[in-house]
């Protein structure tokens, strides 16, 4: 398992198994050799841990404005790159992150921040770092929140309303259809099993082959 690319992101609405898939994925990928270093955002590192507190539970009942959200969003994507993605990369390492960049993309433009104003903050702080594979899970929003139910898991999902959850959907479509040689768009309805097998294959076809 060679080859300068190595670094995957995992990108969906809440809920479409993307921890279960990194867990799957860590298991397999470090059984092949690789080190493989599991993180996410916001976070990964001390200080972007500390933004994504400051950026997902404001204090007092305060909100961010979206263009400050998706600052702070960048804030703690640029250490995270910094201390923790760029080193790992360097050495060899694989890296997983749970939500990058498209995820900015995706939910401060729902939110009202200009897509073109995102894409410049995002060349400015991502630069040659982009994701060299990015595994979306994909599912329709009132089939996973059917599915949820079942299982009786009650979160955040529920809190937010089904047509949200739908404008996410068809962002990181829109990102998938945009970048098809970068994105894979996996069925998050299929088995566990069945999405890591999905996505190893996307895997060993974008990075192992390539
Ligand atoms: P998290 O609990 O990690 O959610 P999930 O399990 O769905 O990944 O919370 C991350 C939240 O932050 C999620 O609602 C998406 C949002 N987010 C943004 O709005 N912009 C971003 O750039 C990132 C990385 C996440």
């Amino acid at each position: 398992m060679t080859g300068p690319e190595r670094f995957i992101t995992l990108e969906g609405g809440e809920g479409t198994g993307k921890s279960t898939l990194i867990a799957g994925l860590q298991r397999v990928l470090s059984e092949r050799g690789a080190e493989i270093v599991v993180t996410r955002e916001p976070g990964g590192t001390v200080l972007a841990e500390a933004v994504r507190a400051l950026a997902l539970n404001p204090p007092d009942d305060e909100s961010w404005s979206p263009l400050a959200h998706a600052l702070l969003m960048n804030t703690a994507r640029e250490d995270h790159l910094k201390n923790l993605i760029r080193p790992a990369l360097a050495r060899g390492a694989w890296v997983i992150c749970d939500r990058f960049a498209d995820s900015t993309r995706a939910y401060q433009s729902i939110d009202g921040v200009a897509l073109e104003q995102l894409l410049a903050i995002e060349a400015i702080v991502v630069g040659e770092t982009r994701p060299d594979l990015t595994l979306i899970l994909d599912a329709a929003p009132d089939a996973l929140a059917e599915r949820r139910r079942q299982r009786n898991v009650s979160d955040v999902f529920e809190q937010k309303d089904l047509s949200f959850h739908e404008q996410v959907r068809v962002a990181f479509l829109d990102i998938a259809d945009n970048e098809p040689d970068r994105c894979v768009v996996l069925d998050a309805l299929q088995s566990p099993e069945d999405v890591l097998n999905a996505a190893l294959s996307a895997i060993d076809q974008h990075l192992v082959a390539a």
